[in-house]
């Protein structure tokens, strides 16, 4: 088929369950392939590293001039920042996150994290399936990230809608009008960011151990984030804190089930789990298309991509990439040498990744024993997005 329509063909819905073909036609077609569109597509996992690093590629829609970005009311967060911006809002996020100024607090969550899998765990029905998304793979992230920022989790509902409606603006939809998709994004947007600014300001002057007190009550001008930037910030980290934890916890409950030697493996070598997380991250990633832009017409594998087009990098591809990896379609939960690209690489080097590990690891870990003789109770609807993709329910008669 043609080249020219794999993305069109990997963003569509009937791919979702196996997109992995279509990834190893782009390889043989490309490495990088331009799209019927003018975009490009790449999926070789050297050329998808070494753009992830290359100072040229922005990460700014607003770098793009073809497709022109959609001129919406959305703020953008560091995500979607380049350097020097991205550098500083990056840093100030960090603070109360991760080393160098907070080097324990997420390894100090490690148990309230296998507290909070306990108590989902009990809460399993047993009259009828479980479903491993909405029972026990969702709650549990946003439990965690709830708990970090300082959200209320009883707001869930809330800010499922308004999440919803963000990431729908994220996800990748050739040929199609997304007027509408990314009107209900800013609206979206613009009420999560009152309502995180709000929680935030009933904290200042009155701080609890939580990241919202610790951006709002920041005593040193030069490290405070203005209201603004604390509220795409908040919000950048309380969507991303939970859209991807669910799929990796999903797809791993699954990639289990299909190869039950697997299961019992780590039955038996528990101490395997984080290899085996690893691995799911490079075989399963719940991450599988980002974007980036030129700055300059710049040449990869001997084509030249044009400054200001969008070029989408197929994370998941370049972790199929047999030029990087033996054997790169079965999973093997103790792969050595496993540089995948499920947390990206880079200056945008997932920051949540210390938090995402303890996460699946625990879930995974506390659900070993249960999933011994589980099987699906059907094969799983997946859910409409394809840069963030993962089932929308996965039954299991347990
Ligand atoms: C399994 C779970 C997760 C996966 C697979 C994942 C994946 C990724 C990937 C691929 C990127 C790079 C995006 C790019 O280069 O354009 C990224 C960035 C990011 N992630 Fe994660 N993520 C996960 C969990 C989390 C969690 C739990 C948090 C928050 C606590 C988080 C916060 C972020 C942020 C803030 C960025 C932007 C970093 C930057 O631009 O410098 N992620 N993530």
């Amino acid at each position: 088929m043609d080249p020219g329509t794999l993305l069109a063909r990997i963003t569509d819905y009937a791919s979702r369950p196996d997109p992995y073909p279509l990834y190893a036609e782009l390889r043989a077609a490309g490495p990088v392939v331009r799209q019927e569109d003018g975009t490009f597509l790449v999926g070789g996992y050297h050329q998808i590293a070494a753009l992830l690093h290359d100072p040229r590629m922005s990460a700014d829609e607003r770098s793009r001039t073809a497709p022109a970005p959609y001129e919406g009311t959305r703020d953008a967060s560091f995500l979607r920042l380049d350097d020097p911006e991205h550098h500083r809002l990056r840093t100030l996020a960090m603070r109360p996150f991760g080393p160098p100024h907070s080097p324990h607090r997420v390894d100090a969550m490690r148990g309230e994290i296998a507290r909070i899998t306990e108590e989902l765990l009990a809460d399993l029905p047993a009259d009828r399936p479980v479903d491993i998304v909405d029972d026990f793979a969702y709650p549990l992230p946003v439990i965690v990230i709830c708990r970090l920022l300082g959200v209320p989790r009883e707001d869930e509902p809330r800010f499922r809608a308004w999440s919803d409606a963000l990431v729908a603006t994220a996800d990748i939809r050739p040929g199609e009008d997304t007027t509408e998709v990314e009107r209900a994004g800013d609206r979206a947007g613009a009420e999560l960011r009152e309502y995180l600014l709000d929680l935030a300001e009933r904290r200042r002057g009155r701080p609890a151990d939580d990241m919202l007190s610790a951006f709002v009550n920041e005593p040193d001008p030069s490290l405070r984030l203005s209201p603004q930037e604390l509220a795409v910030t908040a919000a950048l980290l309380l969507i991303a804190g939970h859209e991807t934890t669910v799929n990796l916890i999903t797809n791993g409950v699954l990639t289990l089930l299909r190869g039950p030697e697997h299961l019992q493996r780590l039955r038996r070598e528990p101490g395997l789990l984080p290899l085996a997380v690893e691995e799911l991250l490079r075989y399963e990633p719940p991450v599988h298309l980002r974007e980036r832009v030129p700055l300059v017409d710049i040449e990869v594998a001997g084509t030249t991509i044009p400054a200001g087009t969008s070029v989408m990098l197929a994370l998941a591809s370049g972790n199929r990439d047999p030029l990087r990896f033996p054997e790169p379609d079965r999973f093997v939960p103790d792969r050595p040498d496993n540089e995948h690209l499920g947390f990206g690489s880079g200056i945008h080097l997932c920051y949540g990744a210390p938090l995402a590990r303890i996460e699946a690891q625990t879930a995974l870990g506390a659900l070993l024993p249960r999933l011994e003789g589980a099987e699906p109770a059907e094969d799983p609807p997946y859910r409409q997005n394809a840069m963030l993709r993962g089932p929308r329910h996965l039954r299991v008669r347990m």
